[in-house]
């Protein structure tokens, strides 16, 4: 098993959390490598749901090394409330190792976010407004302040105060809002730094280290492909890169230390945020996925849109990764219906038909979709407790998914507890397609 990468192929929330929770007890490591508060993932442990947006879906497996890389952004406001609320509920946060290299959010980025979302008005991205852009562009910019930073209190003053020496000026007289107060924002990090000082480590060295001595790292990304800064569907992206690659520079290692590319899909789709969703489904259908499948942001409560299975993305998605399995998961969402559509081509603008993901934005925004009908099953799917017990039509729906992607689905999400997660292929082969 070794190296394995976890990917969102779509636009996020396929439910990594839950998964990532499931295998995290077959991993020696868990180690996320980007994104920032950005992310909310719901993991339902026995009777209790825990509701992450930095740590690690892993830290639910006691004393489990989980790792937040270097190309994670972390806000310390965040994370150390994430780790009183573990410790307050009896759980232990003490495997968490945190990389020097990773970037601050800091108070100016959430500020300037969500500032610069006004000023776009109808051309906005829809962010979370958790400060994520901004603190990446810092970061190359070179001006951000670092994990390891907060090691050094005279060196975290004066990097607060030559931020803060540009950023006031940019809050006051492009956004007309107040200017922020460094000695109390130095202040306020100083008291969390003491909380996060033992937990900082060279996590690249941690990883390397365990991979050669045979042991097995999942690193897991956050958002989903769709919203990678690079090959996703720019400008309504994230600010970082979700797609397996970024499981490399995120965390410090190389990728012939990588076995194999997880891709995880809701058996529909969602999105978040502004942008074009050419599988988009018609309002009545839209609004059956919203309620049966409670497609509600984690961090914003927003509304998702949902859509129905996009082959086009997906293919793109296997692209991207380098795809060697997938998991899909809320299989039971769709028994809500009596036949169930999937996008398998986009009809362009000039009037061809394409099975590949268009390469121009105004192709893409303008996209629409061709669809196939698959049968349905309606019966209530949540009682199976094996792949064989799904009715003929859902195991069929799994296996033309694996036809068309040629890739094998490892794991079925039927619920959105850990016993309702089918392996059609047997547990031992998740983790070893390469
Ligand atoms: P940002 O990451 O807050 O800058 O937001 C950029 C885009 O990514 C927006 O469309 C967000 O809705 C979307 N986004 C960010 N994080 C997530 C996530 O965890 N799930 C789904 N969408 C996300």
């Amino acid at each position: 098993m070794a190296g394995i990468v976890i990917v969102g192929a779509q636009w996020g929330d396929e439910g990594k959390g839950k998964v990532v929770d499931l295998l995290a007890e077959r991993f020696d490591i868990v180690a996320r490598y980007q994104g920032g508060s950005n992310a909310g993932h719901t993991v339902v442990h026995g009777d209790e749901t825990f509701k992450f947006r930095l740590l690690p879906s892993g830290i639910l497996e006691e004393g489990k090394l989980c790792i937040l890389g270097n190309g994670v952004v972390i806000d310390p406001e965040v994370l150390c409330d994430e780790l009183e609320d573990l410790e307050a509920r009896g759980r232990s946060a003490a495997g968490l190792r945190i990389s020097g290299n990773s970037h601050l959010v800091m108070p100016w980025h959430r500020i300037i976010d969500a500032q610069s979302e006004l000023v776009l008005g109808a051309l906005k991205i829809g962010t979370t407004k958790r400060g994520i852009g901004p603190a990446y562009a810092d970061r190359a910019s070179r001006i951000g302040i670092r994990v390891q930073d907060l090691l050094d209190p005279e060196i975290l003053r004066q990097k607060v105060a030559a931020a803060l020496s540009v950023k006031n000026d940019q809050l006051t007289r492009i956004y007309g809002v107040e200017p922020l107060n460094g000695e109390l924002i130095a202040a306020d990090l100083e008291r969390r730094a003491a909380r996060l000082r033992p937990l900082i480590a060279d996590t690249s060295k941690l990883i390397e280290d365990a991979l050669r001595d045979g042991r097995h790292v999942l690193f897991e990304g956050a958002q989903g492909t769709l919203l990678d800064l690079d090959n996703g569907t720019y400008p309504f992206v994230t600010s970082s890169n979700p797609t397996a690659g970024g499981a490399c520079t995120g965390t410090g290692i190389g990728p012939t230390m990588i076995d194999g590319v997880i891709g995880l899909a809701k058996a529909y789709v969602t999105r978040v945020g502004e942008g074009p969703f050419p599988s988009a489904a018609a309002p009545a259908d839209a609004a059956t996925l919203l309620e049966v499948g409670a497609e509600f942001g984690t961090v914003t409560g927003r509304e998702r849109r949902c859509g129905w299975f996009d082959l086009v993305g997906m293919r793109y998605a296997r692209r991207l990764n380098g795809l060697t399995e997938l998991i899909l998961t809320k299989l039971d969402v769709l028994s809500a219906f009596e036949t169930i559509p999937v996008c398998v081509a986009y009809r362009l603008p000039d009037g061809t038909t394409s099975q590949d993901f268009p390469w121009h934005q105004s192709d893409f925004h303008r996209a629409e979709p061709v669809w196939e009908e698959l049968e349905g099953w309606s019966d209530d799917i949540t009682g199976a407790r094996s792949f064989e017990e799904l009715p003929r039509a859902a195991r069929e729906y799994v296996h033309w998914v694996e036809e068309r992607l040629e890739i094998p689905v490892t794991l079925v999400g039927v619920g959105p507890r850990r016993d309702q997660i089918l392996a059609p292929h047997g547990l031992d082969r998740v983790g070893t397609s390469r």
